[in-house]
C-alpha cells in the first residue's frame, strides 16, 4: 500500500526550546484532540536535537528523521556526522539530496549516490530529493533534469533497496519562494517520476512508492496538492514551523 506521508523539514531554524516545545505542543494537541490525520508523520529537527525528539517522540507513530549524513561511516572528516552515528541514537530516516545541499555544499550525484549506499548499509530510510531549477524549466528541461537526478542516483539501487525510499519533488524555484508549482505541474511531473520507476522497476514497485511534493506548501494549497492521483504528501519547509499551519496540512 502507498503511504500517505507529510515529512517537516525544519532546515536550520529551531534551537533546543524551540524543537522540544513544538514536538511536546504537537503531541499533545494531535493525541488530546484526536486528531484524525491518517498519514505517516516525520519530523526533521537539526542534528543536535534529533536524539531528544526521538526520545519525546518514543512510543507513538511520528517518526524522526535527520537532514543530511556523511557518506563515510567514521574518520578524519571534522564536523561530519554519519549514518553509523545517527542509527547508534535510533534515527531510522534521512533526507539527501535536498537542493539547498546541492546548492550550497555542492553534492553532486555521485557524492548523493555513496551517500545512498551508506544510508542503506545501516538500514535508514531515505527521502531523496530531485526537482529543477527555474532556468531549466523555463528550457523545457525539467523531464531531462529529474530522470537524470533519478538515473544517476536512485536507479542504481536493488528492486529490494528501492522499498527504503521516499521520492521528494521539490522544483527549486517553488522552495522558499512562496511560488508553489500549480497542482497540474506537480502532478504531470509526479507521473512522470512513477513512469520511470515503472520502467525501470516494474509496476508493483512504481504503484507503492510514495512521491511526496516540496515547495511552499501551505494550509492553503496543500489539499489541492494532496488530492492528486501521483502526490501522496508533502515535504514541508516554512509551513512546517508554524503548529497552527502544519497541523492544517496534515488534515488536508
Ligand atoms: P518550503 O521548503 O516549504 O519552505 O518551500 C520546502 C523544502 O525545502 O523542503
Amino acid at each position: 500500500m502507498r503511504r500517505k506521508v507529510i515529512i517537516a523539514n525544519w532546515k536550520m531554524n529551531y534551537d533546543f526550546h524551540e524543537t522540544t516545545y513544538f514536538i511536546r505542543n504537537f503531541l499533545r494537541i494531535v493525541f488530546e484532540k484526536k486528531i484524525n490525520h491518517k498519514k505517516e508523520i516525520i519530523i526533521a529537527p537539526s542534528f543536535p536535537f534529533l536524539h531528544i525528539s526521538n526520545q519525546i517522540l518514543q512510543g507513538t507513530t511520528l517518526n524522526i528523521a535527520a537532514q543530511n549524513i556523511h557518506q563515510k561511516n567514521k574518520g578524519s572528516y571534522t564536523g561530519e556526522i554519519s549514518a553509523y552515528m545517527l542509527k547508534s541514537i535510533g534515527i531510522q530516516k534521512v533526507i539527501l539530496g535536498h537542493s539547498e545541499r546541492r546548492e550550497f555544499f555542492l553534492e553532486k550525484n555521485n557524492i548523493l549516490l555513496e551517500k545512498i549506499k551508506i544510508a542503506l548499509k545501516y538500514g535508514l530510510n531515505i527521502i531523496f530529493c530531485v526537482g529543477e531549477s527555474d532556468l531549466e524549466r523555463s528550457n523545457n528541461k525539467q523531464f531531462k533534469i529529474v530522470q537524470n537526478q533519478l538515473t544517476e542516483t536512485v536507479f542504481h539501487c536493488t528492486s529490494d533497496e528501492i522499498k527504503s525510499f521516499y521520492i521528494a519533488y521539490e522544483p527549486i524555484w517553488a522552495i522558499g519562494t512562496g511560488k508553489t508549482a500549480t497542482s497540474e505541474q506537480a502532478q504531470t511531473m509526479h507521473k512522470f517520476i512513477r513512469s520511470l520507476f515503472l520502467e525501470k522497476y516494474g509496476k508493483n514497485i512504481s504503484n507503492e512508492i510514495s512521491i511526496l511534493y516540496g515547495g511552499s506548501i501551505n494550509d492553503i494549497n496543500a489539499k489541492n496538492l494532496f488530492y492528486q492521483k501521483d502526490i501522496d504528501g508533502g515535504l514541508v519547509g516554512n509551513s512546517s514551523l508554524n503548529l497552527e499551519k502544519f497541523l492544517k496540512i496534515i488534515q488536508s
